[in-house]
């Protein structure tokens, strides 16, 4: 990684004895200073000035160009992001006027202190310097790979689906669900890169297979497909499978006029298709992705568990209500007090729920990450299962598995899934759960042995609620 040669330094503000600098512009001089000195390591301003699609935020971070160093700053509006590279010279007075006119607070991260400025509710700026949150300079590469955009106006389906205009314009009342759909592209990205997947020796010069199970009207199916097809290359046959009829034929539909449309790229080589099932009676076969966006209750268990028995490399679900614990779940007593009101017997059966799904496809070989994929201002059902196999992670016939406990992975480290799901056990066994689907599937299918559990109705403590 090259480090910036340090610009010429900047000159310094011009001071008056009488009107000592402003807030904002001591703020500017601890910028112009940072760029002057190589201490850069990041701004952010916040806290618009304006509404619509004006940037509510936007990020400023060094790049290196063929040109030389710049300033490159990413302005986040509700239905785009947009970037801009400002040579040094130019970047502290274009950052200034940035926050003259379109936003009120800024906070500058340099290796020798952080700089704040913070306007309050009555339009009072103050400008405060904090010890350094990092010490180091990061690097300044330009980005070596492109990264996917999911760009309105290079992606007619959006426009087909109702979340854009025809003339390629995120629809206001469609913001959030673009930028679920642009978050999860990126985590894809991220882990399916990471999965070893896309390597030739992994794919073999065969098709790639991606199922979206509860697809609903298609948003993340066509921009998945868009993904690994338009922008990775990588010939991928996507599926979208919903009970919905006609959303599934809407989208078959839209499928259909875009793959027909004169004067698009090239087709993409992998077909894209949606069928009409349940989740429950799709033969997904072998499959390399498997996502689940939102799809209703248990069909997230279902669609963790034909991910795990179609030997899926990447399995990633965004759960959505989660009604099955809920009459089951009780309280021990020693967590009585915490766990008295409902509220939280909601939220903790949830969480309950999720963990007992992670730990499940633990047991079956996957590395398993809980996130949120975005905010909880976008939504509230932001929690993501990402799970990826391990390399010893290729299932067992079913009814390969004898002992309570154990776990059919030929090859893979039993000791570790067995004790993942030991642990799922014991979880269940202190709330008083006595069913969870993933693993009555697993269990059903032979992948699992079944583990101690209560039998429904089984006598509670008296101290438990
Ligand atoms: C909340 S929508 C989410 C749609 C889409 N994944 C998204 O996030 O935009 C849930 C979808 O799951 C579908 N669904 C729920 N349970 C299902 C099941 N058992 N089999 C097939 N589809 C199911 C519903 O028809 C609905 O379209």
């Amino acid at each position: 990684m090259s480090q910036l040669a340090p610009a010429p330094p900047a000159a310094p503000p011009a001071a008056s004895p009488a009107a000592p600098p402003g807030p904002g512009a001591q703020w500017v001089s601890a910028l112009a200073h940072a760029l002057s000195a190589g201490t850069l390591v990041k701004l952010t301003l916040s806290k618009s000035r304006h509404r619509g699609d004006a940037a509510q935020q936007a990020f400023g971070r060094l790049v290196q160009l063929k040109a030389g160093p710049h300033l490159s700053i990413l302005s986040r509006h509700p239905s785009r992001d947009v970037t801009v590279n400002h040579p040094l010279a130019a970047a502290a007075r274009t950052v200034g006027s940035l926050l003259e006119t379109a936003f009120e607070n800024a906070h500058l991260f340099t290796t020798v202190g952080d700089f704040e400025l913070r306007t309050n509710k009555k339009g009072v700026a103050r400008f405060s310097r904090h010890p350094a949150t990092f010490t180091e300079p990061p690097g300044v590469e330009h980005d070596r790979v492109k990264r996917y955009v999911l760009d309105p106006a290079k992606a007619p389906y959006l426009a087909e689906l109702g979340i854009a205009t025809p003339d390629g314009h995120i629809k206001s009342d469609k913001a959030d669900k673009y930028r679920q759909m642009q978050s999860i592209i990126k985590i894809v990205d991220e882990v399916v890169g990471k999965s070893g997947l896309l390597e030739p020796a992994a794919r073999q010069d065969r098709r790639l297979r991606l199922i979206d199970m509860g697809c609903g009207k298609g948003y993340l199916t066509f921009a998945l497909h868009d993904y690994f097809n338009g922008h990775l290359g990588i010939p991928t046959d996507v599926i979208g499978v919903d009970r919905n009829v006609e959303l599934m034929a809407l989208c078959n539909g839209v499928a259909e006029r875009l793959a027909v449309r004169p004067g698009l790229p090239a087709p993409a080589t992998g077909d894209l298709r949606f069928v009409v099932s349940g989740v429950e009676d799709f033969d997904v076969g072998d499959v390399d992705v498997l996502v689940a966006l939102h799809a209703c209750d248990t069909a997230t268990d279902i669609a963790l568990y034909k991910g795990v028995a179609g030997n899926a490399a990447v399995v990633m679900a965004v759960p959505c209500c989660q009604k099955e614990l809920r009459p089951q779940f009780r309280a021990p007593r020693d967590e009585l007090p915490m766990l008295k009101h409902d509220t939280f017997k909601d939220r903790y059966s949830q969480m309950l729920t999720d963990a007992l799904r992670g730990l499940l496809m633990e047991s079956q070989g996957y590395r398993t990450r809980v996130i949120e994929f975005i905010s909880d201002a976008h939504t509230h059902r932001n929690v993501m299962i990402v799970a990826t196999r391990r390399a010893w992670g290729t299932v067992a016939e079913p009814g390969a598995v004898a002992e309570p406990g154990a776990v059919a992975e030929p090859g893979a480290p039993r000791g570790e899934a067995a004790a993942r799901y030991r642990e799922a056990v014991a979880l269940k066994a202190r709330y008083r759960v006595s069913e969870q689907r993933l693993e009555s599937l697993l269990v059903g299918a032979g992948r699992l042995a079944a583990g101690e559990s209560l039998e429904p109705g089984a006598s509670l403590d008296p101290g438990d609620a």
